[in-house]
C-alpha cells in the first residue's frame, strides 16, 4: 500500500486533508459465507491497498509521536456512520468496516445473511446508499436474495449491485450471467430500485474486483471497485425538502430567540419563508447562526440555529420546514415495523415512539398483517416476533410532524422503545397518515366527572386487583365492595371471568389477547370513574406494561393498585376452578404461572398477603388505606 503510506509518512496533515475532502459511500453487503462474502470483502480491501481501521489507529499513534495535529477530525468523520446508529440507541450487532481509496472513503456494513439476522441487516441497510447482493453463479437467485432485496427496498436503498460470484466455477459463462440478470430484474421490478448493475465476479481469483478481467471479455461493465468509486449517489438528504427538527430553543437573553438543531434534509436560505409544525405558524428566516459565524445558506447535515422574523410558537421536537412543502401532521399513521426484540410486539401495549427529535407514548392500534420476508406473502397475525416485519396502524398520544419514509428517511422513520426497560425494540418506516379519526372530537359535557362524583358524595377511583388465578382477587374485591356499598358508596366490580363472558368473549389467553383484555377493561374502568363510581377490577393482569397503561389513563390518585400476593403453591392447593390440575396435566395452555408469565408489581399501593391473613383481614387493610388516603371522607373525598 505504498501510495498511502508514503503520504502518511511524508505529510500526515496533507494526507488527512485529502481524506476529509473525499466523498463518502456507504454500502451494505448481503449474502452468506457460502456465497463468498468474506472472500469478496477481503479481496476488496486487500487488492485495492486500502487502509484499515486498526491501521488508522496506528496512524493516530504515529502522528501523535510526530506532534502533528488534526488526525482526530478525520477519524471522527470516518466513524460518523456509526455514531448515527448509537444515537438511535440501536445496539444491534453490525460490523462496520472503514476504508478508503484515492478516490473515495467507504463504510461497509457487513451483516450476516440468515433470516434470524433480519434486524441486523435492516440496521446496516438503514444508512446505506448502495447494496451489494451476492449471488453464487451456480445457484442463481435464491430465497435469501429475495429477502435481502426486500429489506433493502424497505429501508429505501435505490442502488443494487448484483455481484454474481464464483464465475470461475461456471466457466465464466455469459449465458449464466444473462440468465441470472434477467431472473433478478423480473422479480425486483416492484422494489423501486433505480439502478441495478450486474457484475460477473470471482472473489477467489480476483476477477472484476478491481480491474476488468480477461476471463470475461464479453463483459463491458465496470469492475466492482470501479463502480463503487464512481457511482453517483447524489445526496438524497440534500435533494429532499428542507426539514429542521428543533433540538432546543436557544434563548440566552431577551433579544435572541433561535431554534437549534441539525438540518435533517434540504437547504435553507436567509429570507426563505418557513412554516413550523405542528403549530402551522409561518415566518421568514432572519439569520442562520453557527459556531463559525452566520451563513446565507445551510444544507443537510449542518448544525445551525435559525432566528425568525416573527415570534411564533415553536418548541423542542417541532419541525421547521419550507412554507410550500411542509411535512404532514397527524397522531395516527400506517407504518411498516421491523421487530427487533425477543419479547413480541403486542398490539395495544404502550410503547414510546422516537421520531426525529421527539419521544411520544403510543401504541400499535392494529397489526394489519405481517409480511413473510422470504415469499413476501401477507399473513394475518396477532403479534410480531423478533425479526418479523408487519404493516401496522399506530396511534400516538399527540400529533407529530413527519414525512413518508419514501420521501424522507430522516423524518419518516422512528424507533420503538420499551417503556419499562428503555431498550429499543423495533424500528418503523411511515407510509402515510390515517385521517379517519381527525373528525372525531372529544365532546365536552356539562355534567362532568366532578359533578357526578359530588352528587354521590364520593371520590371516584379504581381499586385494581392483580394476582395469580386463585390468589383471592375476586373474593377480596367482593368483600371490599360490600363494605363500601354498606357505607353508601356507589360501586361496581369488573371481574375477569364475567367480562370474558361478554365484552371480551372473543379473547383467549395468549399474551396479545391478555394485553387487549386489559386495554379494554382499563377503558371501561376509566368510563366508570368518569361516571363517578368506585370501581373494583379483578383481573390477573399479568404484565406491568398494561397495568401501567391503565394507571396512565386515569388522573392522579384514581388508580390504586392492589397486589393480591399468594404463592403459586397456595393457589394450586386452593384450585377453586380446578384449573391448576388441568394446567399440571397439560390440558390447558398459556396458564399463568406455568407457561405464561406473571410480572409482580414493584410498587403496588396496597400489598395483601392471603397466605398470612384471611380475606376479611385483607379487606380491612384495603379499607384502612382508603380511609387514610382520603378516599372515604364524610363529604365524599378530598378532591378539593
Ligand atoms: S388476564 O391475564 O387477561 O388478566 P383474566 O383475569 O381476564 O386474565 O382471566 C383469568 C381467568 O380466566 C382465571 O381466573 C381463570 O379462571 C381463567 N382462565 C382460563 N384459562 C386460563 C389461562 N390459561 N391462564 C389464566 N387464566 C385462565
Amino acid at each position: 500500500m505504498a501510495h498511502q503510506s508514503d503520504l502518511i509518512a511524508e505529510d500526515i496533515a496533507a494526507y488527512l486533508k485529502a481524506q476529509e475532502e473525499k466523498s463518502m459511500l456507504r454500502f451494505i453487503t448481503c449474502g452468506s459465507v457460502d456465497d463468498g462474502k468474506s472472500t469478496l470483502i477481503g479481496r476488496l480491501l486487500y487488492d485495492s491497498k486500502l487502509i484499515f481501521e486498526d491501521q488508522l489507529n496506528a496512524l493516530e499513534a504515529d502522528s501523535k509521536k510526530m506532534g502533528t495535529q488534526g488526525q482526530e477530525i478525520d477519524f471522527a468523520l470516518l466513524v460518523d456512520g456509526l455514531a448515527a446508529e448509537r444515537e438511535q440507541g440501536i445496539t444491534i450487532d453490525v460490523a462496520y468496516r472503514f476504508f478508503s481509496t484515492d478516490k473515495r472513503k467507504f463504510i461497509v456494513a457487513d451483516t450476516p445473511g440468515h433470516e434470524q439476522y433480519t434486524r441486523n441487516m435492516a440496521t446496516g441497510a438503514s444508512t446505506a446508499d448502495v447494496a451489494i447482493l451476492l449471488i453464487d453463479a451456480r445457484r442463481g437467485v435464491l430465497t435469501q436474495t429475495r429477502r435481502h432485496s426486500f429489506i433493502c427496498s424497505l429501508l429505501g436503498i435505490k442502488r443494487i449491485v448484483l455481484a454474481v460470484n464464483k464465475m470461475d466455477l461456471v466457466d465464466y459463462s455469459q449465458d449464466v450471467l444473462n440468465e441470472i440478470d434477467a431472473d433478478y430484474r423480473a422479480f425486483a421490478k416492484d422494489f423501486g430500485f433505480e439502478d441495478i448493475v450486474t457484475i460477473p465476479l470471482s472473489a477467489l481469483k480476483g476477477d472484476n474486483i478491481i480491474e476488468s478481467s480477461d476471463a470475461t471479455p464479453w463483459y463491458e461493465g465496470p469492475s466492482l471497485m470501479h463502480y463503487l468509486e464512481n457511482v453517483q449517489v447524489g445526496d438524497a438528504r440534500q435533494a429532499a425538502d428542507f426539514r429542521l427538527p428543533v433540538q432546543w430553543v436557544n434563548r440566552p437573553n431577551l433579544d435572541f430567540r433561535g431554534f437549534s438543531g441539525t438540518v435533517a434534509s434540504g437547504t435553507i436560505k436567509v429570507g426563505d419563508p418557513i412554516k413550523a409544525l405542528p403549530s402551522a405558524q409561518e415566518s421568514r428566516v432572519k439569520s442562520i447562526v453557527t459556531y463559525d459565524g452566520d451563513l446565507d445558506e445551510a444544507v443537510a447535515g449542518e448544525a445551525i440555529t435559525l432566528t425568525l422574523e416573527d415570534e411564533i410558537d415553536i418548541s423542542r421536537g417541532d419541525i421547521i420546514a419550507g412554507k410550500d412543502h411542509p411535512p404532514e401532521v397527524a397522531d395516527q399513521f400506517e407504518a411498516k415495523i421491523i421487530w427487533m426484540h425477543d419479547d413480541a410486539m403486542l398490539p395495544g401495549r404502550p410503547y414510546l415512539f422516537k421520531t426525529a427529535n421527539k419521544i411520544i407514548p403510543g401504541a400499535v392500534t392494529d397489526l394489519k398483517h405481517k409480511i413473510n420476508v422470504n415469499t413476501l406473502a401477507k399473513a394475518a397475525a396477532k403479534q410480531l416476533e423478533l425479526n418479523e416485519i408487519g404493516v401496522c396502524n399506530i396511534g400516538l398520544d399527540s400529533r407529530i410532524a413527519f414525512d413518508a419514509y419514501g420521501d424522507n428517511k430522516e423524518t419518516g422513520a422512528f424507533i420503538i422503545i420499551d417503556r419499562l426497560t428503555n431498550t429499543t425494540v423495533g424500528v418503523g418506516m411511515i407510509d402515510f397518515a390515517l385521517r379517519r379519526a381527525s373528525n372525531i372530537h372529544w365532546q365536552a359535557l356539562d355534567v362532568n366527572k366532578n359533578a357526578r362524583a359530588d352528587q354521590k358524595h364520593q371520590r371516584p377511583a379504581v381499586l385494581w386487583f392483580t394476582g395469580l388465578s386463585g390468589s383471592g382477587k375476586s373474593t377480596i374485591a367482593n368483600i371490599v365492595e360490600k363494605r363500601l356499598f354498606a357505607r353508601g358508596r356507589h360501586t361496581y366490580t369488573l371481574d375477569g371471568d364475567n367480562v370474558r363472558h361478554g365484552l371480551n368473549q372473543d379473547l383467549g389467553f395468549t399474551d396479545a389477547d391478555r394485553v387487549e383484555n386489559i386495554r379494554r377493561v382499563g377503558e371501561v374502568a376509566k368510563l366508570m370513574v368518569d361516571a363517578g363510581l368506585m370501581v373494583m377490577t379483578s383481573f390477573i393482569s399479568p404484565f406491568r406494561a398494561e397495568r401501567r397503561m391503565v394507571h396512565d389513563l386515569m388522573a392522579e390518585g384514581e388508580f390504586i393498585e392492589v397486589f393480591v400476593d399468594t404463592p403459586i403453591e397456595v393457589c394450586a392447593e386452593r384450585d377453586p376452578k380446578g384449573l391448576y390440575k388441568k394446567a399440571q396435566a397439560g390440558e390447558i395452555k398459556n396458564f399463568t404461572g406455568y407457561d405464561s408469565p406473571y410480572e409482580e408489581p414493584e410498587r403496588a399501593a396496597i400489598h395483601v398477603k392471603t397466605a398470612e391473613a384471611d380475606a376479611e383481614t385483607c379487606a380491612d387493610q384495603i379499607i384502612d388505606y382508603l380511609e387514610e388516603n382520603g378516599y372515604l371522607n364524610a363529604n365524599g373525598g378530598n378532591r378539593d
